[in-house]
C-alpha cells in the first residue's frame, strides 16, 4: 500500500475536483476525504461479509434452512430446486436481513475499518447464461451495503469471489459445487473481463461506490499441485487480462492515476504461481493472502505450537493483506479438552491470545480481514471461532480492534 503523505494531499486535490458529481455528504457521513487510501498510519482491519451475496451453508446453517434450501449444497441447487422465482424471494429476504445498516455500525465501532464483500458474477445478470441457475435482484442489495460502508467510511474490497463456471472444485463459495472447475476457458475469462469492466466502472461513476478502492479479480483459484496447466493458464492470461481490461476501462472513464483501484490478486503464497510474473504493470497491485493456520499440517496443533507458529511467520510487505483468516483450530483437534468452547470457557484466555498473535502478525504486513463477520448453526452451536460478531459478545475478540496492538502475545 502507498500510504504517504504526499500521496493524500495528491488524492485530496483530485477528488476535490470529482466532488460537483457526488452528493454533499450529510452530518453523519464519514467518508473519507482521500479516496483509495486509509490514513497513512492505519492497517487495514476487517471484517469479510461472508455468506451475504453467495451463501455458504456450512456456515449459516439456520439460515440456509429458514429459505427452504436445507437440502442444497450450493446456490444453484438451492435455485434450482426451489424454481426461479421462489429462490429469489428466499434470497431477497435474506439479503435484507443477514447484513443490515446496523451490522455496519456495529463493524465500524469496534475498530475496524475495512469490509472485503465476495460476490458471484452472476450478480451482473446479463452475464449469466440460460441453463445456469444463481439468484437474482442481488445487486440493489450490493448497493445498500456499499452506499451504508462508504457513509460510514468504511474502506471496501470487492472480491469476485464466485467466478464463471466456478473456480474451485468442491466448494461452496463458488455458487455452484462442481468436480471439475469450469472457470478457465476463453469464455469464461471473457465473462469475469466483462464483470470486472462493469464492477470499474459502476466504482467510478456510482458515487455509493466511493470507498470501494480495491478489486480482486478472482478468489481461491485453482492450485498448481492440483491444476498444473489451468494455474499457468490463469497467471499467463487471465491475470495480466485482467489487469489490462480494468485499466482500460480506468483510462476510457479518464480516472486520474491517484484515482485507479487497487487491483488485487492470490498472493504466491495461495500455490497458483506468482500473480505479478506477467503483469504489465504493478502500481496498486495488492496480493490476498489466506492464512489459516487451522489447516496448515505443517503447524504442531498444540496451545502452544500454534502460537509459536504465528510469532514467526511473516506473510509479506504492506502491499499484501490477509484477506481470511479465523481463530478456528484444526479439525481433529477442535473439542479436545485443550481447545473445547463448546461445553466450557476454560480456553477461553488462549483464544483471546490466538487472536491478538495473529493480528500482530499480520499487521507486520497491510494487515487483515477475518472470515467472517456472521455466521450461525455451525456443527450445532456458536461457533465464534468463525464468527466476528459472535466472538466479541463471547469476549474473545476485544470491542476495539487497534487496543490489540498495544498487546504482546508475542
Ligand atoms: C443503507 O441501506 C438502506 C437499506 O438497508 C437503504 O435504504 C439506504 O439507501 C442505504 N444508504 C445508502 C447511502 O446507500
Amino acid at each position: 500500500m502507498r500510504f504517504s503523505s504526499q500521496t493524500s494531499v495528491a488524492l485530496a486535490i483530485t477528488v476535490a475536483s470529482l466532488a460537483e458529481s457526488r452528493p454533499s455528504p450529510s452530518s453523519t457521513d464519514a467518508r473519507r476525504t482521500g479516496r483509495r487510501w486509509l490514513p497513512s498510519a492505519d492497517k487495514i482491519r476487517g471484517v469479510n461479509l461472508g455468506s451475504s451475496f453467495i451463501i455458504e451453508p456450512w456456515m449459516a446453517g439456520d439460515e440456509w434452512s429458514s429459505m427452504g434450501c436445507g437440502s442444497s449444497n450450493d446456490e444453484w441447487s438451492c435455485v434450482q430446486s426451489l424454481g426461479q422465482d421462489a429462490a429469489d424471494a428466499a434470497f431477497q429476504k435474506h439479503w435484507q436481513t443477514w447484513i443490515t445498516p446496523d451490522d455496519l455500525k456495529e463493524i465500524q465501532s469496534y475498530g475496524l475499518n475495512t469490509i472485503r464483500i465476495p460476490v458471484g458474477f452472476w450478480i451482473n445478470e446479463d452475464l449469466v447464461n440460460s441453463g445456469e441457475y444463481y439468484p437474482k435482484g442481488g445487486l440493489e442489495y450490493l448497493d445498500y451495503v456499499v452506499g451504508n460502508a462508504t457513509q460510514l467510511g468504511l474502506y471496501v474490497i470487492m472480491d469476485l469471489h464466485g467466478g464463471p463456471g466456478s473456480q474451485f472444485p468442491g466448494q461452496q463459495y463458488t455458487g455452484h459445487v462442481v468436480d471439475s472447475p469450469g472457470f478457465y476457458t476463453a469464455d469464461n475469462y471473457e465473462r469475469a473481463y466483462k464483470f470486472l469492466e462493469w464492477m470499474t466502472e459502476r466504482v467510478h461513476t456510482n458515487s455509493a461506490y466511493f470507498n470501494v478502492g480495491t478489486l480482486q479479480v478472482i478468489n481461491e483459484p485453482v492450485h498448481s499441485g492440483d491444476y498444473p496447466s489451468q494455474a499457468a493458464d490463469m497467471v499467463a492470461n487471465y491475470y495480466p487480462n485482467a489487469w489490462t481490461r480494468i485499466r482500460n476501462r480506468e483510462a476510457q472513464l479518464n480516472v486520474a492515476d491517484n484515482n485507479k483501484l487497487h487491483i488485487q490478486y492470490m498472493a504466491q503464497a495461495w500455490g497458483s504461481g506468482n500473480p505479478s510474473q506477467n503483469l504489465p504493470d504493478t502500481t496498486f497491485a495488492f496480493y490476498d493472502d489466506h492464512r489459516y493456520y487451522k489447516w496448515d499440517t505443517s503447524v504442531t496443533a498444540t496451545q502452544d505450537g500454534y502460537i509459536s507458529a504465528i510469532c514467526s511467520d511473516n506473510r509479506g510487505g504492506s502491499d499484501t493483506i490477509v484477506g481470511e483468516w479465523s481463530i478456528s483450530v484444526a479439525d481433529d483437534v477442535q473439542y479436545n479438552s485443550e481447545f473445547d468452547i463448546k461445553n466450557t470457557d476454560a480456553n477461553n484466555d488462549w483464544y483471546k491470545k490466538f487472536f491478538a498473535a495473529q493480528v500482530h502478525t499480520f499487521e507486520k504486513s497491510g494487515g487483515w480481514v477475518f472470515w467472517s463477520w456472521k455466521c450461525n448453526w455451525i456443527a450445532g452451536f456458536n461457533e465464534w471461532r468463525w464468527c466476528y460478531k459472535s466472538a466479541v459478545d463471547a469476549g474473545i475478540i476485544p470491542k476495539d480492534a487497534a487496543s490489540v496492538a498495544s498487546q504482546s502475545p508475542c
